[in-house]
């Protein structure tokens, strides 16, 4: 039953199978003076889903009892579309601690006692909900911001990234090995026992540590193996840098899967979030062993960094915000959540370090995650 328009009146879903109990609670929203309220009955379950979902109200009042079925089964059911719908207030006939609690636990915005219930009682349980449903509804548009700006940054600095690669490679790079080679022509040609001989000779190992220097930059910064051989080369040729740059740490690896079994765009993704994680076991943990394995399973896709080091302590590291804590465990996080991934980092102190990464694939969902920075 649809009312008249009221102009500025708070709309009011009143599901309810009991006409005595409708004119009731219609009766005590038309006593409260501070707001006014149009009301829309609807009496049968069904009915009542579709207004809740697809009608336009400011609240719903919901009763528990409704024919064959209850309240809690109207809040199950539309449990999932939390945002898209008003905020939910139940009504029941009777006090019941279980079934207030069920229904706080499923949505419910609040829990009223009908023949206890007062106009002042209702008009403040009602102010309360939407306004709380306003607060969250605030705080979810700035979270998709967040996310947008997150995603945003990656692409940036992934670019950036890409560009300053490009520069050491194509400038700098050749330039240094361009001098390089005109220092060796030159020593070809200076006169036997010349005394400026040795320190020309001495020159070439410095400049041979700056190619090499400005190589190792360009290569972490973007690496061309990724780009020309895939995920799997790229993971073992980072494995092979890393273990030659920290002796004590043994690296074993797994690469159980198919390069095409891997999105292109979740290639990148996959890279940074090893190369993040192995600096960390390279810089905090003391360990004498790195596993890193990426697999496909009926599961999804699947990446595991893990080490035998020292371990910390999750919670405290991950909530500390300010500007000397690290930023590379978010950014593992949030790179693995914007493409869609679910993760998990398992530490505590003495017990090492285990992050795992999956992806959900097929029916083309993890194919199409968000665009972090560039598909190789
Ligand atoms: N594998 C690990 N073993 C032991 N401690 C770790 C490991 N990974 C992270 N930590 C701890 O968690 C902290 C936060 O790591 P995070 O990568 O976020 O920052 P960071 O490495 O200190 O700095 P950044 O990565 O920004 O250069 C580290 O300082 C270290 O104390
Ligand atoms: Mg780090």
């Amino acid at each position: 039953m649809s009312p008249l328009p009221v102009e500025n009146a708070i709309k009011v879903l009143l599901i309810e199978d009991d006409e005595e109990d409708f004119i009731l609670i219609h009766h005590l929203l038309t006593g409260i003076k501070s707001s006014r309220y149009e009301t829309t009955w609807a009496q049968e379950y069904e009915e009542a889903l579709d207004e809740l979902m697809h009608g336009c109200y400011d609240v719903c009042l919901l009763d528990y009892r409704l024919g064959p079925r209850n309240g809690l089964d109207v809040l199950h059911r539309v449990q999932d579309c939390y945002y898209e719908r008003p905020p939910i207030i139940v009504l029941t006939g009777q006090g019941d601690y279980e079934v207030d609690l069920e229904a706080m636990k499923s949505g419910a915005a609040d829990f009223l006692v009908k023949d206890r219930i007062t106009d002042t009682m209702l008009e403040r349980s009602i102010r309360y909900a939407i306004d709380r449903k306003k607060s969250e509804d605030a705080l979810r548009e700035s979270e998709k911001q967040l996310d947008y700006l997150s995603a945003q940054l990656l692409v940036v600095q992934e670019n950036e990234r890409r560009k300053v690669a490009a520069e050491l490679h194509d400038n700098l790079g050749q330039v240094l090995t361009a001098i390089k080679y005109n220092i060796e022509g030159v020593m070809n040609r200076v006169p036997p026992g010349a005394s400026f001989a040795g320190d020309l000779e001495a020159v070439i190992p410095l400049m041979q540590g700056a190619v090499d220097s400005v190589r190792r930059i360009y290569t972490q910064l973007r690496p061309s193996v990724l780009d020309d051989l895939g995920i799997k080369a790229a993971i073992s040729w980072y494995s092979r840098e890393f273990e030659s740059a920290n002796e004590q740490i043994v690296v074993a690896k797994e690469l159980d899967l198919n390069e095409e079994q891997v999105p292109d765009s979740l290639k990148l993704v996959i890279f940074r979030i090893v190369q993040e994680a192995m600096d960390n076991i390279s810089a905090h943990s003391c360990a004498s062993r790195a596993d890193v394995s990426l697999s496909v399973d009926d599961g999804g896709l699947r990446l595991r960094i893990a080490d035998d080091g020292t371990g910390f302590d999750v919670t405290a590291k991950m909530s500390q915000t300010s500007s000397s804590s690290g930023l590379g465990l978010r950014s593992i996080k949030r790179r693995a959540e914007l493409s869609g991934g679910a993760i998990r980092i398992v530490s505590k102190p003495g017990s090492g370090t285990d992050i795992i990464v999956n992806w959900p694939l097929g029916l083309g969902n993890a194919t199409a995650p968000k665009n972090q920075g560039g598909t190789p």
